[in-house]
């Protein structure tokens, strides 16, 4: 499962100045001493890869400034995130790096921080509904989307081809974001019959609409969402695959919003389908290796260094009062926020070498080949 409710025993971890120092406890609690910390780095959960990669990225930086950073993580939980948030503000944090859990629900904790003077810095997933976040480091995830429909429908040919479709979590901004991506793609290739949307009513509907409202994404994802859980995406596709026709489990075309959620469904597509292209988003190591064995089509790879190094960057130049760099916009409901984003790489069996190891965000050895 990867996002998995409940507690976890992990630790936090706290570098100073180069010296690693582990401290217990999944209350978010450290060793540290009040005022020891300059920058509080906070990810939502250590049970799916994708965040234990920032982590390790956050590490590396980390280990090359004369900062004081400590990671946190809020095991999945909005209260947890809370206490981590207080527990850094109790150590003096000047600069607050979060990434939410619930994008709706992180207001309290960062309008906290607000409250002490401390600039609040959105990473990866955009804290919705309040004026207290700062500054937003992303990937561009309209494009994460779009480089999955681009992969679909570049793969696809004739008519009347098999679509299903899953997305992420509703609570999460980027959800939408990398929906409306994948449909300003694969929407033109619905409406001309290249494809046929097979397991949503309300994506079925709007096939002649090029631009979707955030309501209109919100009842489609409301219909096809894994909520990032690797068992729902599991159980969605099994559904799915209930219901399909024989004829439409021939060759079918799958949007998978992460590579958890496409591992997952391309396991069950693997004893159901006669073959299948599947999308997927991370570059996870179990996803790399299912992309090597041709279990998985591609991923899209989201430089996690290039993130990690934009959030420091930002935060330091915030300590040390020079100025920002955040040329692109964001809107959160409440105001726009100024965002630094970076582009991602699609990467499938052809490129997975130049892409990832040549690059050296993962060894050769990690993978059979
Ligand atoms: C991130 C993805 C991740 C997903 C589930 C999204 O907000 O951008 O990289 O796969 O959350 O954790």
């Amino acid at each position: 499962m990867f996002m998995k409710k409940k507690l976890s025993f992990f630790l936090a971890v706290v570098l100073t100045l180069g010296f690693t120092a582990a401290s217990t406890g999944c209350d978010g609690n450290s060793g540290s001493d009040s005022g020891s910390v300059n920058i509080g780095v906070v990810l939502p959960t250590r049970e799916e890869p994708r965040w234990l990669q920032d982590e390790a990225k956050f590490m590396e930086v980390i280990g090359a400034t004369d900062y004081t950073v400590e990671v946190m993580f809020s095991h999945g939980e909005t209260a947890t995130e809370k206490q981590n948030v207080e527990a850094l503000l109790e150590k003096g944090i000047q600069v607050l790096i979060i990434c939410p859990q619930t994008a709706d629900a992180a207001g309290p904790a960062v309008e906290a921080a607000k409250a002490k003077g401390v600039t609040v810095i959105s990473y990866d997933r955009l804290i919705m509904g309040t004026d207290a976040v700062d500054y937003y480091v992303t990937f561009d995830s309209v494009s994460v989307g779009e480089t999955q429909g681009r992969y679909l429908a570049d793969n696809a040919s004739g008519s009347g081809n098999p679509l299903y479709l899953y997305a992420g979590a509703a609570s999460d901004n980027n959800a939408f974001l990398f929906f409306e991506g994948a449909w300003s793609v694969l929407q033109p290739k619905i409406a001309d019959g290249t494809f046929v949307i097979k397991n949503s009513s309300k994506a079925a509907a709007l096939r002649d609409k090029a631009e979707l409202s955030r309501d209109d994404l919100a009842e489609i994802i409301g219909q096809i969402s894994t909520n990032w859980d690797f068992n729902t995406a599991k159980n969605l596709a099994e559904a799915n695959m209930t219901s399909a026709s024989a004829e439409d489990k021939k060759h079918v075309f799958v949007l998978a919003p992460n590579d958890g959620a496409a591992r997952a469904i391309a396991d069950v597509l693997a004893v159901n389908v006669g073959s299948f292209v599947i999308t997927g988003q991370d570059a996870e190591k179990e996803s790399v290796q299912y992309v090597i064995d041709g279990k998985q089509s591609m991923t899209v790879f989201k430089d996690t260094r290039t993130l990690a190094n934009d959030a420091m960057d930002m935060a330091i130049a915030i300590i040390k009062g020079d100025s920002v760099s955040a040329p692109a916009d964001y809107d959160n409901g409440k105001k726009s926020v100024p965002s630094k984003q970076t582009a991602v790489v699609a990467v499938d069996r052809d490129n997975v070498k130049s892409a990832l190891i040549d690059t050296g965000y993962y060894d050769e050895a990690d993978f059979a080949w």
